[in-house]
């Protein structure tokens, strides 16, 4: 039986259906939610940034390599994680940062 958790993206309150060991960033693109991500989701950026509201406990640790990146990244919170490196095991509350929504914003039109 395969589980499915509950994402909602903030600040739309878009709620998404996520896997077992998908990335945020599957969800988001599955989804049609876009998350800049320009190094192709291999964790040599830092335009995935997102910040965890909820769910941020039961994640695994972020890897060097993602905190590295991670100190790139504009608005920083304590509970930031790169959406491609965020590997699903439960429900998870996220926001896609101001600098990013713009992004999205001139891509609609
Ligand atoms: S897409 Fe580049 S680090 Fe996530």
């Amino acid at each position: 039986m395969s589980q499915l958790y509950k994402i909602t993206f903030l600040p739309r309150g878009q709620v998404c259906e996520g896997k077992p060991g998908d990335t945020l960033l599957d969800v988001a693109h599955r989804n049609g939610i876009e998350i800049d991500h320009a190094c192709g989701g291999v964790c040599a950026c830092s335009t995935c940034h997102v910040i965890v509201k909820k769910g941020f406990n039961q994640l695994d640790e972020a890897s060097e390599e993602e905190e590295d990146m991670l100190d790139l990244a504009p608005m920083l919170s304590t509970t930031s994680r790169l959406a491609c490196q965020i590997e699903l095991n439960g429900d998870l509350d996220v926001e896609i940062p101001a600098h990013n929504r713009n992004l999205v914003k001139e891509a609609e039109h």
